[in-house]
Formats: C-alpha cells, structure tokens, sequence
C-alpha cells in the first residue's frame, strides 16, 4: 500500500503490443483512486518508432523505471530483464504485478514477481497458437502457469486455462484492453493526414504487416511472400510499415533489391498509433502476422489475412473479419483476390470488446488483491 492507503500496481511494458494495453489499465488505476499504478519500462523496443510516440499519442506517464535492456538473444533478453527487475521490485515492493501479452518481458517479470511471492496478475492469459515454435507460445504458457489473477480477452482462453487445470476462481473473461485504446483514440486517428502523406486519399489500398520470425528470418520464407506481394502491388497500392526485424532481414538477405522495382508498393518506417489505426481503418483488406492486428481489424470490420497457420485469437476467425491463410504465394494471392471480391458480411464485435475492459480489470484487482497478500520478502 502507498501512504494513501492505495495498494500499488507494478505495470511491466516493453514491446509496441504492450504500450496500448497498459495506457487503459493505468488510467482505469487512476481513476479508480484505489489503485496507484507504477510503470517499468523493459527497454526491449527502445527507439521513438517503436516505442516514443505510443507514449506521446496515447497519454502515458513517463515510466518510474526503464530497464533499458535494449535487443539480444532470447536468453540474454529475459535475462536481463529478471536481473535488473528483482532490483526494481525489491527496492518498490509493490502490492502486485501486472504483465500484458505474450513478450519477453512478459514472462521475465512473471517470473521474478513470482519467485518474490509478489501476487502476479497477466493480461491476456489463457491464449493458446497451440505452437510450441512461436517464442510468444513459450512466453504464455509459462506466464500463465505462474500467474494469480488471469484475465482473458476470449472465450477461447477461458477454456484452455480450464483444460489446463487452472483454478477457475482466478480466471476472469474481461473483454480486451487493446480494443480499450482502439475506440478510445479512433477519432482522433480519423484526422491522421497520413493518407494524403502516401499519395492515397480515396483511393483503396491493401496494408501489409510482418515481423514474425517464422516470416521474416528465412530468406526462403520472405521471398516467398514477397512473390505474392509483387503480384498484389500489380493490383491495388500496397502499403508496408517495416518493422525493424523484417527491414533488418531484408537487407540481410539481399531481398530489398527487389522492392523498388514494385512500382505500386510504399514501404515506409514503423508508423504511429494514430496514423496506423487510421491506415487500417481505410484499407481494402490487412495482410499481417500479427495478433493485435488481428483483433483490431475486427472491431474496425476490415478484412485481415493472417500469414500463420494458426491464431491465438480464435475470436477473429470465428466472430470477425479474420482469415487463416498461411505464407503460401499463391494462397496469399488468392485470399486476396477473394477478400476483394466478397469481403466478409458477418463480422461481429467479440463479447466484452466494447471499451470498458480495464475496468473490469481494475475492479476485479481491488476486490481481490488485498486478499492475495502472501509478500515472502
Ligand atoms: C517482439 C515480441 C513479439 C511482438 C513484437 C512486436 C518477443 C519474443 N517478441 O518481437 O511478440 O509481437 O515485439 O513488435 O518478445 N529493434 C529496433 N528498434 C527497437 C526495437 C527493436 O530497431 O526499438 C530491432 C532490433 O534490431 C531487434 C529487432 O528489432 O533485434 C527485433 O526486436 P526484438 O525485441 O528481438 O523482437 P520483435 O521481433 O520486435
């Protein structure tokens, strides 16, 4: 507890998918006046690309600690991340931890919380790829299996944590902060002039996202979808904020040589909140292998073709505008050519997805963490 009686909430955040799940929870904190919420920076996305302007555009308050542990392995990553955080955590001793998503620092800090018998709370538990290749699968497993409070934006991982043996008093389904944050700033992404920047106000575009390491890292992989994304560029504007993991694979692999000779294609840096809801909210139909892109598409009804076998989020496939369809060139090409044809007429928002998920969070925290006192240190 602070001196004002108000328990404190240690809020971990390091990666771009971080940054608009913990804006919610830490504003829901404040408002609620019975939470003080703190902020731990990891320092994994450390640039202003990937990680300044989420906190600009999205209001939140300057970490009260940055790790500043910066790129590496996967071991030296985590390992950073635990060493440096016990410190932050034994020197703060907070009342409770709160983690988000599926990173690295996600399961870093679990960890340490746990093993300090500081109650762990996850957000976003219980999602399940079901593919043990996919480093954030290991990172939610393990997060989960160590966590006290788990809530869940689906159905879905409600279910797989009960498969899972997780008590169901400490699973609570709550909707989806991410999408807190996505109909909080949706209008002032409308006045984003990014269209009129890349040349296509009221023109139909197609946006493409990758970053994934199954995607990116092979060459074989990423030529192939840059095979299918040479012959989309032939039929509709394609717009491509590069993350760093996938620019930095291009160059590697020599494969960049081949986009200037895609006349209809814009690759661009890492784009910000607003101007990439307002980019997505316009497009003809996503291309992406990322989760949260997923989930925003479907609350905005914009076609999305996840380049994966599977999703963590069966949610957007089953109630929204998602569809599986893999890295294949030529199914890309014709999903695409689909999905432009008959774009999907059933979309549903998921149950919860409706902009009150952090209070829900933050209510079900102030019931129950006085409770889940058991500080060993
Ligand atoms: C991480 C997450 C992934 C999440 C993604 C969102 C893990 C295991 N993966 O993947 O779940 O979907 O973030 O972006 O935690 N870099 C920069 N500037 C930065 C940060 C990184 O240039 O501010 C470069 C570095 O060279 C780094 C590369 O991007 O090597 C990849 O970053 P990394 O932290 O390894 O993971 P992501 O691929 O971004």
């Amino acid at each position: 507890m602070n001196d004002r009686g108000r328990l404190r909430v240690m809020h971990v955040a390091g990666a771009r998918p971080n940054f608009m799940k913990v804006a919610p929870l830490m504003a829901a904190c404040r408002a609620s006046g019975a939470i003080e919420p703190l902020l731990v920076h990891t320092g994994q996305h450390y640039d202003a690309a990937m990680s300044g302007v989420f906190f600009r555009e999205l209001g939140i308050p300057e970490p009260d600690f940055d790790l500043g542990v910066g790129s590496g392995s996967h071991a030296a990553q985590t390992a950073a991340i635990m060493t440096s955080f016990e410190r932050v955590l034994l020197e703060r001793r907070p009342d409770a931890v709160l983690v988000v998503g599926d990173v690295n620092g996600t399961l870093a800090c679990g960890l340490v919380a746990a093993k300090l018998g500081i109650p762990l709370a996850h957000v976003e538990a219980g999602l399940r790829s079901g593919d043990r290749g996919m480093p954030e699968e290991i990172n939610r497993k393990l997060t989960d299996a160590v966590s006290d409070l788990l809530f869940c934006t689906e159905q879905a991982a409600v279910d797989n944590l009960a498969r899972e043996g997780v008590d169901a008093g400490r699973v609570f389904l709550v909707g989806n902060p991410m999408v807190d944050t996505l109909l909080r700033h949706r209008e002032r992404a409308a006045s984003s002039p990014i269209l009129e920047t890349l040349g296509l106000a009221a023109r139909p575009y197609a946006v493409l996202t990758l970053h994934r390491p199954s995607n990116v890292d092979e060459p074989a992989a990423l030529g192939g979808i840059l095979d299918a994304v040479d012959a989309l560029q032939r039929e509709l504007p394609v717009v491509w904020p590069l993350h760093p993991r996938c620019r930095a694979a291009l160059e590697r692999s020599g494969l960049d040589r081949r986009l200037p000779a895609m006349r209809g294609l814009r690759a661009t840096c890492p784009l910000g909140y607003l101007d990439f809801v307002k980019l997505m909210g316009g497009a003809r139909v996503v291309l992406t292998d990322s989760g949260g892109i997923q989930e925003e598409t479907t609350v905005l009804r914009v076609p999305c073709l996840t380049l994966r076998e599977n999703t963590e989020r069966p949610v957007t496939v089953e109630a929204g505008t998602n569809r599986l369809v893999g890295c294949d060139p030529e199914r890309i090409v014709i999903a695409f050519r689909e999905a432009m044809a008959a774009p999907p007429t059933s979309a549903r928002t998921p149950p919860g997805w409706d902009g009150r998920s952090a209070d829900r969070i933050v209510s079900v925290l102030a019931a129950e963490l006085p409770g889940c006192g058991r500080v060993l240190m």
